[in-house]
Protein backbone atom coordinates (compact mmCIF):
# COMPACT_ATOMS: atom_id res chain seq x y z
CA UNK A 1 0.00 0.00 0.00
CA UNK A 2 1.31 3.25 -1.11
CA UNK A 3 2.19 5.23 2.03
CA UNK A 4 1.77 2.13 3.99
CA UNK A 5 3.93 -1.00 3.57
CA UNK A 6 7.30 0.42 3.37
CA UNK A 7 10.28 -1.41 4.61
CA UNK A 8 9.92 0.02 8.18
CA UNK A 9 6.41 -1.52 8.09
CA UNK A 10 6.43 -4.44 6.41
CA UNK A 11 9.57 -5.35 9.55
CA UNK A 12 7.14 -4.62 12.01
CA UNK A 13 4.06 -6.87 10.42
CA UNK A 14 7.27 -9.85 9.81
CA UNK A 15 7.77 -9.44 13.46
CA UNK A 16 4.55 -10.46 14.46
CA UNK A 17 4.20 -13.04 11.56
CA UNK A 18 7.78 -13.78 10.41
CA UNK A 19 7.08 -15.68 6.98
CA UNK A 20 3.94 -13.77 6.03
CA UNK A 21 3.34 -12.63 2.24
CA UNK A 22 3.64 -9.16 2.27
CA UNK A 23 3.06 -6.78 -1.00
CA UNK A 24 5.10 -3.33 -1.44
CA UNK A 25 4.44 -0.04 -2.09
CA UNK A 26 3.82 0.18 -5.35
CA UNK A 27 6.93 1.32 -6.98
CA UNK A 28 6.87 3.58 -10.38
CA UNK A 29 8.95 1.25 -13.34
CA UNK A 30 9.94 4.88 -14.77
CA UNK A 31 11.57 5.62 -10.95
CA UNK A 32 13.03 2.36 -10.71
CA UNK A 33 14.62 2.03 -13.96
CA UNK A 34 15.51 5.80 -14.00
CA UNK A 35 16.98 4.92 -10.03
CA UNK A 36 15.70 8.03 -8.94
CA UNK A 37 17.32 9.17 -5.85
CA UNK A 38 14.56 11.05 -3.94
CA UNK A 39 12.62 7.64 -3.78
CA UNK A 40 14.62 5.63 -1.41
CA UNK A 41 12.38 2.49 -2.18
CA UNK A 42 14.09 2.25 -5.78
CA UNK A 43 17.12 0.84 -3.20
CA UNK A 44 15.20 -1.38 -1.08
CA UNK A 45 17.61 -5.02 -0.50
CA UNK A 46 14.91 -7.69 -0.24
CA UNK A 47 17.40 -10.33 0.60
CA UNK A 48 16.83 -10.50 4.28
CA UNK A 49 13.05 -9.55 4.30
CA UNK A 50 11.43 -13.17 3.56
CA UNK A 51 8.56 -13.34 1.50
CA UNK A 52 7.97 -9.78 -0.41
CA UNK A 53 6.40 -9.28 -3.59
CA UNK A 54 7.22 -6.19 -5.09
CA UNK A 55 4.33 -4.16 -6.89
CA UNK A 56 5.39 -2.25 -9.88
CA UNK A 57 3.02 0.21 -11.92
CA UNK A 58 3.41 1.69 -15.34
CA UNK A 59 2.39 1.42 -18.71
CA UNK A 60 5.57 0.56 -20.43
CA UNK A 61 6.07 -3.38 -21.10
CA UNK A 62 10.04 -3.29 -21.67
CA UNK A 63 10.16 -0.64 -18.86
CA UNK A 64 8.01 -2.80 -16.27
CA UNK A 65 10.51 -5.89 -17.70
CA UNK A 66 13.28 -4.44 -16.75
CA UNK A 67 11.99 -2.77 -13.23
CA UNK A 68 10.81 -6.55 -12.69
CA UNK A 69 14.47 -7.15 -13.29
CA UNK A 70 16.18 -4.99 -11.08
CA UNK A 71 13.57 -6.29 -8.09
CA UNK A 72 14.36 -9.91 -8.37
CA UNK A 73 17.87 -9.05 -8.44
CA UNK A 74 17.42 -7.04 -4.87
CA UNK A 75 15.42 -10.25 -3.40
CA UNK A 76 11.88 -10.35 -3.90
CA UNK A 77 10.24 -13.30 -3.83
CA UNK A 78 7.46 -12.24 -6.75
CA UNK A 79 6.71 -9.45 -8.88
CA UNK A 80 2.81 -7.68 -8.73
CA UNK A 81 2.02 -5.78 -11.52
CA UNK A 82 -0.70 -3.25 -10.70
CA UNK A 83 -3.72 -2.91 -12.65
CA UNK A 84 -6.25 -1.94 -9.90
CA UNK A 85 -4.62 1.47 -8.79
CA UNK A 86 -7.37 4.68 -9.51
CA UNK A 87 -5.58 7.54 -8.59
CA UNK A 88 -5.79 9.90 -12.02
CA UNK A 89 -1.75 10.36 -11.90
CA UNK A 90 -1.08 6.52 -12.01
CA UNK A 91 -4.60 5.73 -14.20
CA UNK A 92 -5.93 7.86 -16.16
CA UNK A 93 -2.12 10.35 -16.77
CA UNK A 94 -0.23 7.83 -17.34
CA UNK A 95 -2.61 5.16 -18.71
CA UNK A 96 -1.10 2.83 -15.85
CA UNK A 97 -2.76 0.78 -12.70
CA UNK A 98 -6.45 0.90 -13.08
CA UNK A 99 -6.54 1.87 -16.76
CA UNK A 100 -4.99 -1.21 -17.87
CA UNK A 101 -8.89 -2.84 -17.42
CA UNK A 102 -9.47 -0.71 -20.35
CA UNK A 103 -7.12 -1.99 -22.68
CA UNK A 104 -6.72 -5.63 -22.05
CA UNK A 105 -4.39 -5.59 -25.03
CA UNK A 106 -1.88 -3.57 -23.55
CA UNK A 107 -1.92 -5.63 -20.07
CA UNK A 108 -1.30 -8.71 -22.00
CA UNK A 109 1.71 -6.82 -23.19
CA UNK A 110 3.17 -5.59 -19.96
CA UNK A 111 2.01 -9.43 -17.90
CA UNK A 112 4.06 -11.36 -21.09
CA UNK A 113 7.28 -8.81 -21.03
CA UNK A 114 7.56 -9.09 -17.18
CA UNK A 115 6.85 -13.37 -17.00
CA UNK A 116 9.84 -13.26 -19.23
CA UNK A 117 11.86 -10.74 -17.79
CA UNK A 118 12.05 -13.21 -14.64
CA UNK A 119 12.56 -16.62 -12.89
CA UNK A 120 10.36 -15.47 -10.02
CA UNK A 121 6.38 -15.92 -10.07
CA UNK A 122 4.32 -12.99 -11.43
CA UNK A 123 0.88 -11.81 -10.25
CA UNK A 124 -1.92 -9.21 -10.85
CA UNK A 125 -3.40 -6.93 -8.59
CA UNK A 126 -7.30 -5.48 -10.34
CA UNK A 127 -10.77 -4.61 -9.68
CA UNK A 128 -13.67 -5.81 -11.04
CA UNK A 129 -13.73 -3.26 -13.90
CA UNK A 130 -13.44 0.01 -15.07
CA UNK A 131 -17.32 0.74 -13.89
CA UNK A 132 -20.81 -1.10 -12.97
CA UNK A 133 -20.92 -1.64 -17.23
CA UNK A 134 -17.07 -3.01 -17.83
CA UNK A 135 -17.50 -5.82 -14.89
CA UNK A 136 -14.80 -7.53 -17.12
CA UNK A 137 -12.16 -9.02 -14.54
CA UNK A 138 -12.86 -12.59 -15.62
CA UNK A 139 -11.28 -11.44 -19.23
CA UNK A 140 -8.70 -9.97 -17.47
CA UNK A 141 -7.72 -12.95 -15.35
CA UNK A 142 -7.58 -15.16 -18.42
CA UNK A 143 -5.40 -12.85 -20.16
CA UNK A 144 -3.41 -12.66 -17.25
CA UNK A 145 -3.11 -16.59 -17.27
CA UNK A 146 -2.03 -16.69 -21.11
CA UNK A 147 0.54 -14.61 -20.55
CA UNK A 148 1.94 -16.46 -17.92
CA UNK A 149 0.71 -14.63 -13.94
CA UNK A 150 0.69 -17.48 -11.77
CA UNK A 151 -1.77 -16.09 -9.42
CA UNK A 152 -4.22 -12.67 -9.09
CA UNK A 153 -5.23 -11.17 -6.36
CA UNK A 154 -9.03 -9.14 -7.10
CA UNK A 155 -10.48 -6.25 -4.81
CA UNK A 156 -13.81 -7.02 -5.03
CA UNK A 157 -15.24 -3.45 -6.25
CA UNK A 158 -14.54 -1.40 -9.59
CA UNK A 159 -12.12 1.75 -10.63
CA UNK A 160 -15.09 3.95 -10.45
CA UNK A 161 -16.28 2.53 -7.13
CA UNK A 162 -12.78 3.73 -5.65
CA UNK A 163 -13.16 2.97 -1.84
CA UNK A 164 -17.35 3.58 -1.58
CA UNK A 165 -19.90 0.61 -1.04
CA UNK A 166 -19.31 -2.54 0.21
CA UNK A 167 -16.62 -4.93 -0.98
CA UNK A 168 -18.08 -7.86 -3.53
CA UNK A 169 -16.51 -10.91 -3.73
CA UNK A 170 -17.53 -12.88 -7.05
CA UNK A 171 -17.73 -16.79 -8.04
CA UNK A 172 -14.42 -17.48 -9.33
CA UNK A 173 -15.13 -21.17 -9.99
CA UNK A 174 -13.95 -21.36 -13.76
CA UNK A 175 -10.94 -19.35 -13.64
CA UNK A 176 -7.49 -20.77 -14.66
CA UNK A 177 -5.38 -19.33 -12.17
CA UNK A 178 -5.86 -18.94 -8.27
CA UNK A 179 -7.05 -15.64 -7.03
CA UNK A 180 -6.91 -14.09 -4.13
CA UNK A 181 -9.50 -11.88 -2.35
CA UNK A 182 -9.35 -8.16 -1.27
CA UNK A 183 -11.49 -5.65 -0.13
CA UNK A 184 -12.82 -5.09 3.37
CA UNK A 185 -11.61 -8.23 4.64
CA UNK A 186 -10.51 -7.78 8.08
CA UNK A 187 -11.30 -11.36 10.66
CA UNK A 188 -10.79 -15.19 10.91
CA UNK A 189 -14.20 -15.43 9.33
CA UNK A 190 -13.98 -13.42 6.78
CA UNK A 191 -10.73 -15.46 5.42
CA UNK A 192 -12.33 -19.00 6.02
CA UNK A 193 -15.38 -17.43 4.26
CA UNK A 194 -13.20 -16.57 1.62
CA UNK A 195 -11.06 -19.57 1.47
CA UNK A 196 -14.49 -22.01 1.69
CA UNK A 197 -15.64 -20.05 -1.65
CA UNK A 198 -12.57 -20.91 -3.42
CA UNK A 199 -10.09 -18.40 -3.27
CA UNK A 200 -6.51 -19.56 -2.62
CA UNK A 201 -6.42 -16.67 0.24
CA UNK A 202 -6.89 -13.31 1.67
CA UNK A 203 -5.22 -10.16 0.94
CA UNK A 204 -6.18 -7.83 3.83
CA UNK A 205 -5.47 -3.59 3.68
CA UNK A 206 -6.48 -1.04 5.58
CA UNK A 207 -7.50 -3.60 8.39
CA UNK A 208 -3.60 -4.08 9.61
CA UNK A 209 -3.20 0.14 10.14
CA UNK A 210 -2.69 0.58 13.29
CA UNK A 211 -2.68 -2.99 13.64
CA UNK A 212 0.47 -4.88 12.17
CA UNK A 213 -0.06 -7.60 14.68
CA UNK A 214 -3.78 -8.39 12.82
CA UNK A 215 -1.60 -11.07 10.96
CA UNK A 216 -0.66 -12.91 13.79
CA UNK A 217 -4.51 -12.91 15.46
CA UNK A 218 -6.19 -14.20 12.46
CA UNK A 219 -3.19 -17.04 12.04
CA UNK A 220 -3.65 -17.57 15.47
CA UNK A 221 0.38 -17.23 16.25
CA UNK A 222 0.02 -13.92 18.27
CA UNK A 223 -2.11 -14.49 21.35
CA UNK A 224 -1.60 -12.60 23.75
CA UNK A 225 -2.26 -8.66 24.33
CA UNK A 226 -0.15 -6.66 22.27
CA UNK A 227 1.42 -3.53 24.04
CA UNK A 228 0.62 -0.45 21.73
CA UNK A 229 3.18 1.93 22.64
CA UNK A 230 6.04 -0.42 22.23
CA UNK A 231 5.33 -1.78 18.89
CA UNK A 232 4.60 2.21 17.91
CA UNK A 233 8.41 3.29 19.85
CA UNK A 234 9.84 0.19 17.62
CA UNK A 235 7.68 1.47 14.60
CA UNK A 236 9.26 4.82 14.85
CA UNK A 237 12.91 3.74 15.52
CA UNK A 238 12.71 1.73 12.32
CA UNK A 239 11.30 4.81 10.22
CA UNK A 240 13.75 7.07 11.86
CA UNK A 241 16.84 4.70 10.96
CA UNK A 242 15.43 4.26 7.29
CA UNK A 243 14.43 8.08 6.20
CA UNK A 244 16.12 9.78 9.10
CA UNK A 245 14.83 11.85 11.96
CA UNK A 246 13.82 14.87 9.72
CA UNK A 247 11.26 13.11 7.63
CA UNK A 248 10.26 9.99 10.20
CA UNK A 249 8.44 12.40 12.60
CA UNK A 250 6.01 13.85 9.97
CA UNK A 251 5.67 10.66 8.28
CA UNK A 252 5.38 8.51 11.47
CA UNK A 253 2.12 10.82 12.60
CA UNK A 254 -0.73 8.75 10.81
CA UNK A 255 0.90 5.83 12.19
CA UNK A 256 0.66 7.16 15.27
CA UNK A 257 -3.19 8.21 14.62
CA UNK A 258 -3.56 4.61 13.39
CA UNK A 259 -2.44 3.05 16.64
CA UNK A 260 -4.42 5.83 19.09
CA UNK A 261 -7.67 5.06 17.58
CA UNK A 262 -10.37 4.85 19.76
CA UNK A 263 -8.26 4.98 22.50
CA UNK A 264 -9.70 7.85 25.61
CA UNK A 265 -7.87 10.60 24.74
CA UNK A 266 -6.27 9.70 21.86
CA UNK A 267 -7.78 13.38 19.92
CA UNK A 268 -5.67 15.19 22.03
CA UNK A 269 -2.46 13.12 22.01
CA UNK A 270 -2.79 13.67 18.24
CA UNK A 271 -2.88 17.17 18.30
CA UNK A 272 -0.58 17.05 20.54
CA UNK A 273 2.01 15.37 18.73
CA UNK A 274 1.23 17.03 14.83
CA UNK A 275 2.74 19.94 16.62
CA UNK A 276 6.16 18.27 17.68
CA UNK A 277 8.70 17.68 15.61
CA UNK A 278 11.23 16.51 17.48
CA UNK A 279 11.87 12.59 17.54
CA UNK A 280 12.44 12.20 21.76
CA UNK A 281 9.76 14.48 22.35
CA UNK A 282 7.53 11.84 20.54
CA UNK A 283 9.30 9.04 22.14
CA UNK A 284 8.00 10.69 25.46
CA UNK A 285 4.45 11.24 24.32
CA UNK A 286 4.33 7.83 23.03
CA UNK A 287 5.35 6.51 26.45
CA UNK A 288 2.98 8.79 28.23
CA UNK A 289 0.26 8.07 26.00
CA UNK A 290 0.16 4.17 26.42
CA UNK A 291 2.15 4.13 29.90
CA UNK A 292 4.75 1.52 28.49
CA UNK A 293 8.46 1.17 29.52
CA UNK A 294 11.03 1.37 26.73
CA UNK A 295 14.71 2.55 26.60
CA UNK A 296 15.43 5.64 25.68
C1 LIG B 1 -3.64 4.41 1.48
C2 LIG B 1 -3.82 3.29 0.49
C3 LIG B 1 -2.79 2.97 -0.34
C4 LIG B 1 -2.94 1.93 -1.28
N1 LIG B 1 -1.89 1.62 -2.08
C5 LIG B 1 -2.00 0.58 -2.95
C6 LIG B 1 -0.91 0.19 -3.76
O1 LIG B 1 0.19 0.79 -3.70
N2 LIG B 1 -1.08 -0.85 -4.58
C7 LIG B 1 -2.27 -1.55 -4.65
O2 LIG B 1 -2.36 -2.51 -5.40
N3 LIG B 1 -3.32 -1.20 -3.91
C8 LIG B 1 -3.20 -0.16 -3.06
N4 LIG B 1 -4.27 0.17 -2.26
C9 LIG B 1 -5.49 -0.64 -2.33
C10 LIG B 1 -5.41 -1.78 -1.30
O3 LIG B 1 -4.34 -2.64 -1.61
C11 LIG B 1 -6.69 -2.62 -1.28
O4 LIG B 1 -6.91 -3.14 -2.56
C12 LIG B 1 -7.90 -1.82 -0.86
O5 LIG B 1 -7.62 -0.95 0.21
C13 LIG B 1 -9.04 -2.76 -0.45
O6 LIG B 1 -8.61 -3.69 0.53
P1 LIG B 1 -8.86 -3.44 2.10
O7 LIG B 1 -10.33 -3.27 2.30
O8 LIG B 1 -8.30 -4.67 2.75
O9 LIG B 1 -8.11 -2.19 2.45
C14 LIG B 1 -4.15 1.22 -1.35
C15 LIG B 1 -5.19 1.55 -0.50
C16 LIG B 1 -5.05 2.59 0.41
C17 LIG B 1 -6.21 2.93 1.32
Amino acid sequence: MAGISDRPFRMIVRSFVPDLPIVTEMISCHSLVGRHKNCLRNFDNYADEGNVGAQIFGAVPHLMADAAKILQDAGATWIDINMGCPVPKVATRSGAGAFLMRDHKLAGKIIDAVVRAVQIPVSIKTRLGWDESHMDWADLIHIAADSGAQFAALHGRTRAAGYTGDAVHPEISDMPIQIIANGDLATVADVEDMISRGYAGAMIGRAMLGRPWIFGEILGTVKSPINIGDVALRHLDLMVEYYGERNAVPMFRKHLAWYSAGIPNSSEFRTKINQITDVNAIRQEILQFWGCVANL
